[in-house]
């Protein structure tokens, strides 16, 4: 596993190892390419072999598109996509020259499949995962690598208080972005949406779609562009 918050994957290689697994936590920054192609060669080091890579990392800011700062962009597309795009880089080659197939979980949201206001800085980073996740899936068929993309609404993580996570260099020189917006639907245990991602993996499922709260939007959405082609019908 990989993270910034090394006190956090402690407690988690101890919770594995004290049920008989096998752990490595390296400390990485997912969206600086360097370090995720030395977790890569840690894990293979370590391990030999690499089956199944999450690319779960990620950060929110909240506010409307017109405030959003460059360095808002620069953060959430940095964590949310290039994270996605550098574990791809350092760890599909190796996947694909093992020739053992594996699977790739790539960790979106609802909010890349319906935009939200108010969020659109992080709907643009994931509608980018699910778009390379619906290609990348299609792009690994030969080698027998299957690709989830992970889409849930509200889960009760500390994703809300992304800004601890945010580097000093990318913070913004005014403070005071705006507060979290309250998402619609359940909020689900974290545990509940990992049963639902390990079993998205047993049966190579591309979509993981943990909230049926989601389905109203989807339809709305797929209304809207089914009624844009009718217009245009000649
Ligand atoms: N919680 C939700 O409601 C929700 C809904 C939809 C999607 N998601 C997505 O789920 C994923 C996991 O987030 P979460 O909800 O568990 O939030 P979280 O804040 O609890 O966990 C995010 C993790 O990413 C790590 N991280 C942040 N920046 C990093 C970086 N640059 N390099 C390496 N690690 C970094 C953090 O230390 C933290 O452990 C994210 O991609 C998020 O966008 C969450």
């Amino acid at each position: 596993m990989a993270d910034l918050d090394e006190r956090g994957m402690a407690a988690t290689v101890e919770a594995i190892r004290s049920r008989g697994g096998e752990a490595l936590a390296v400390r990485a920054d997912v969206s600086d390419l360097a370090q995720v192609q030395a977790l890569a060669d840690r894990a293979f080091g370590a391990f030999g072999r690499v089956h199944i890579l999450c690319n779960n990392a990620g950060v929110a800011v909240w506010g409307g598109l017109e405030s959003a700062t460059h360095r808002d962009w620069q953060w959430v597309l940095g964590v949310n996509l290039w994270g996605v795009i550098h574990g791809l880089q350092a760890f599909l080659p190796r996947m694909i020259a093992q020739g053992e197939g594996g699977h790739i979980l790539n960790t979106a949201s609802m909010a890349g499949l319906v935009a939200s206001q108010g969020l659109g800085v992080y709907n643009t980073s994931k509608y980018a995962v699910v778009g390379l996740s619906e290609t990348l899936a299609k792009d690994l068929r030969p080698y027998g690598i299957g690709v989830s993309v992970l889409c849930p609404m509200g889960v009760a993580t500390q994703i809300r208080a992304s800004e601890r996570n945010r580097p000093p260099a990318l913070r913004n020189e005014a403070p005071g972005g705006a507060e979290p917006v309250d998402l619609m639907g359940r909020t689900l245990a974290p545990e509940t949406v990992a049963a639902m991602a390990i079993a998205a993996i047993r049966e190579n499922r591309l979509y993981v779609i943990t909230h049926e709260e989601g389905l109203e939007p989807l339809r709305r959405r797929y209304q809207r562009l089914e009624q844009a082609v009718l217009s245009e019908k000649t």
